[in-house]
C-alpha cells in the first residue's frame, strides 16, 4: 500500500500542477478522466498493433493454390508472401495470366502415369500453380541487366496465377511487345512457344508445304495457323463447325469442319500434320501424309483420359510402327525460353500473328476459367485479369466431393497389383506347372524359369494392349495369342519357346533365354526324340 502511495502521490502532485502551474478544482475534475481516456486508447491501440502485421511483417499478396488433386474446384485463392527477387531475379508485378490444359493436368493430377514422373503421387509436390503471364517490372536484383523496373514484360513462370512472380532474367522472360494487351501478352508463352516448336524443331516446316493444323481454333491452334502462315506453308485448319469462319480469318487457306468431314479419308496429302487433338490413329494421320511427310504429337485427351494419355501411349505405337513406314511420328515437349519468346514477340509486333482471346476471367474465377478449358472447345485463348483491387476472395475448404481421393488410392493399388501382377502371380502359376508336369514326367527337369517367362510375357503383352489403347478386341486376340504361346511352351515344344522369346519385345528375356532355354532345349534333345 506504501509502495502504491509512492507511485500516486507525485503523480497527484503532476496533475495538480503543470509545469509549476497549480491547476483550479474544476480542471482537476476534468483532467483524471481524460488521462484515462486517453491511457486506455493508448493501450487498446498498442495491443492492436501488436496483432496486426506491421512495418516488420513480411509483404503478402494473393495466389492460387491447392494441395489435392481434384476438380478445379480444389483451387483457392490464399494470402501468402509476397517474393523478394534475390540478386539475379526480377520481381513482376503480374496484370494478366492465362489457362493451359496443363493447369487443369496438374489439377487433377492426370494422367496418373505424370504423378509418378512428376507431379507428385499422392498430393502436389508444387502447390501453386499456372504458368503464363505478363505484367510490370517491380523490382530488379542488383545483378539484372536485362530488365528495369516499370518495364512491360510476358513470360512462363511456375505459380503465374498469383499477384506477383519473380524470374530469373536469364530464363523466359521478355518484352511485351507494345502493340498487345496484358492479356493478349499473357495468353502467348506456352501455346505460341508449343506451336512455333512444333513446326519449325519438330514438323521441319518450308515454304510452300501443305501443313494440316488438328485443332485449329483452340489455344495452341489458333497461334499454329498463324506461325505457319508466317513460314508460307499453305495451311488447313480442321476445327467445329462454329470455328471455320474464325481459322479462316486467321489466316488458313482451307478450313475443314470435323463434324461434317473425316480429313483422314480425303484424297489430300499433307508434308505436315500438326495434332493437338490425337483423336485419329497414327495409321489414319499416315494415310494423309506425303511418302516424307512429318506427323507432330502435340497433345489430345481430355480429363478422363485418366490412366496413360495420349501423350505416353503414342510414342510407344510410333516406335513400333516407325520401322514399317516412311514417314516420320514426332513427339513434341515444349520449352519455354526467352530466344522463342524473343521470335514470336517479333512476329506479334509485326503483326504477322495476334492471339486470340475467347474469354476472361479474374483471378478469383480461375477454377470456372479452368472448368471451360476441360470442356475441349475454347476459341483461341483463355485470359485471366490480375486487377489488384478486386475483393479477396478467399474459399473456405474445397467441397470434400472435388477432392480426388480416389485417384491416390487408386494408383497406389494399380502399383501394388502391376508388381504382384508380373512378379508373383507367374512364379506361383510356373510352379503350379512345374510340379503337375514333374508329376506326369518323374525325372525330367522341368522349365521353371522358361515358365515363369512366358506366363510374364503373356501379362506384358496384356499391358502393352492396354497402354497402346488397343481396344477390347485387339486385347482378347492379343491375350489368346500369348496363352496359347504359353500353353504350348508348358508342353516343351520348342517353336512356342521361339515364338514366345520372339514376341516378349524384350531384349533381356531374349538374352536369357538363349542362355537358359538353350540349356533345357539341348537336355531335351538328348532325353527324347526330336520334336
Ligand atoms: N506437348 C506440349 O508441350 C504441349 C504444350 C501445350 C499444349 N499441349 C497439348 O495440346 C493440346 C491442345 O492444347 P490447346 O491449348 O490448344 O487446347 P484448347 O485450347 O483446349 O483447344 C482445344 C481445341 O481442340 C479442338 N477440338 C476438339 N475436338 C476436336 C476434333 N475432334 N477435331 C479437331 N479439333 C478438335 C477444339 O475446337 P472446337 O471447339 O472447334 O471443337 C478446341 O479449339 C492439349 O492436349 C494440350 O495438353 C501440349
Amino acid at each position: 500500500m506504501r509502495g502504491m502511495a509512492s507511485l500516486v502521490q507525485p503523480l497527484a502532485a503532476m496533475i495538480d500542477s503543470i509545469d509549476g502551474v497549480p491547476l483550479t478544482v474544476e480542471a482537476r475534475r476534468w483532467l483524471w478522466p481524460i488521462v484515462a481516456i486517453c491511457t486506455a486508447a493508448l493501450l487498446f491501440t498498442s495491443a492492436a498493433l501488436a496483432q496486426t502485421p506491421g512495418s516488420n511483417a513480411a509483404p503478402r499478396m494473393k495466389a492460387i493454390v491447392y494441395h489435392n488433386y481434384g476438380s478445379p474446384d480444389v483451387l483457392r485463392l490464399e494470402e501468402i508472401e509476397k517474393p523478394v527477387p534475390n540478386d539475379h531475379q526480377v520481381l513482376v508485378r503480374v496484370r494478366a495470366a492465362s489457362v493451359n490444359p496443363l493447369d487443369w493436368h496438374y489439377t487433377r493430377g492426370t494422367p496418373y502415369i505424370a504423378r509418378v514422373i512428376a507431379f507428385g503421387l499422392l498430393k502436389p509436390e508444387v502447390t501453386r500453380l499456372g504458368v503464363d503471364y505478363a505484367g510490370t517490372v517491380e523490382a530488379v536484383g542488383k545483378n539484372v541487366t536485362r530488365f528495369k523496373p516499370g518495364d512491360e514484360v510476358l513470360g512462363g513462370r511456375t505459380g503465374a496465377f498469383a499477384e506477383y512472380v519473380t524470374v530469373l532474367e536469364d530464363r523466359a522472360v521478355v518484352l511485351k511487345p507494345a502493340n498487345l494487351t496484358f492479356e493478349q501478352a499473357a495468353s502467348v508463352p506456352i501455346a505460341a512457344i508449343t506451336a512455333l516448336q512444333g513446326l519449325r524443331d519438330k514438323g521441319k516446316i518450308q515454304p510452300g508445304q501443305k501443313v494440316l493444323i488438328n485443332g485449329a481454333s483452340g489455344g495452341v491452334g489458333t497461334f499454329a495457323v498463324q506461325i505457319a502462315k508466317s513460314f508460307g506453308a499453305d495451311v488447313t485448319g480442321v476445327c467445329s463447325t462454329r470455328n471455320v469462319g474464325m481459322v479462316r480469318s486467321i489466316g488458313a487457306d482451307q478450313g475443314i469442319d470435323y463434324t461434317r468431314e473425316d480429313f483422314t479419308k480425303s484424297d489430300q496429302r499433307y508434308d505436315l500434320i500438326l495434332d493437338n487433338v490425337g483423336n485419329h490413329s497414327l495409321l489414319e494421320y499416315r494415310s494423309v501424309l506425303k511418302p516424307k511427310g512429318i506427323l507432330v504429337t502435340v497433345g489430345g485427351g481430355g480429363p478422363d483420359d485418366r490412366w496413360f494419355g495420349t501423350f505416353f501411349s503414342r510414342p510407344i505405337k510410333a516406335l513400333i510402327l516407325s520401322p514399317f513406314v516412311s514417314q516420320k511420328f514426332e513427339m513434341l515437349l515444349a520449352e519455354l525460353n526467352k530466344e522463342d519468346l524473343g521470335i514470336l514477340s517479333d512476329l506479334m509486333q509485326a503483326g504477322k500473328v495476334k492471339p486470340v482471346i475467347d474469354r476472361r476471367y479474374s483471378l478469383s474465377k480461375i477454377p470456372e476459367a479452368l472448368g471451360y478449358l476441360e470442356k475441349g472447345h475454347a476459341r483461341g485463348k483463355v485470359a485471366i485479369t490480375v486487377d489488384p483491387n478486386q475483393a479477396l476472395l478467399l474459399h473456405s475448404s474445397p467441397d470434400v466431393s472435388s477432392v480426388n481421393t480416389i485417384g491416390p488410392v487408386l494408383i497406389v493399388l494399380a502399383l501394388v497389383t502391376i508388381v504382384i501382377g508380373v512378379t508373383i502371380v507367374p512364379i506361383g502359376v510356373a510352379f503350379a506347372l512345374n510340379r503337375r508336369f514333374q508329376r506326369r514326367n518323374p525325372g525330367k527337369r522341368p522349365y521353371r524359369w522358361g515358365l515363369y517367362f512366358s506366363i510374364l510375357s503373356f501379362l506384358g503383352g496384356i499391358g502393352l494392349g492396354i497402354i497402346l489403347d488397343s481396344g477390347g478386341s485387339a486385347l482378347i486376340t492379343c491375350g489368346v495369342i500369348y496363352a496359347v504361346l504359353a500353353w504350348f511352351f508348358a508342353q516343351r515344344r520348342h517353336w512356342a519357346w521361339i515364338a514366345l522369346t520372339i514376341l516378349s519385345l524384350n531384349p533381356v528375356a531374349w538374352i536369357i533365354n538363349s542362355i537358359y532355354l538353350r540349356k533345357r532345349w539341348a537336355e531335351d534333345s538328348a532325353a527324347t526324340p526330336a520334336i
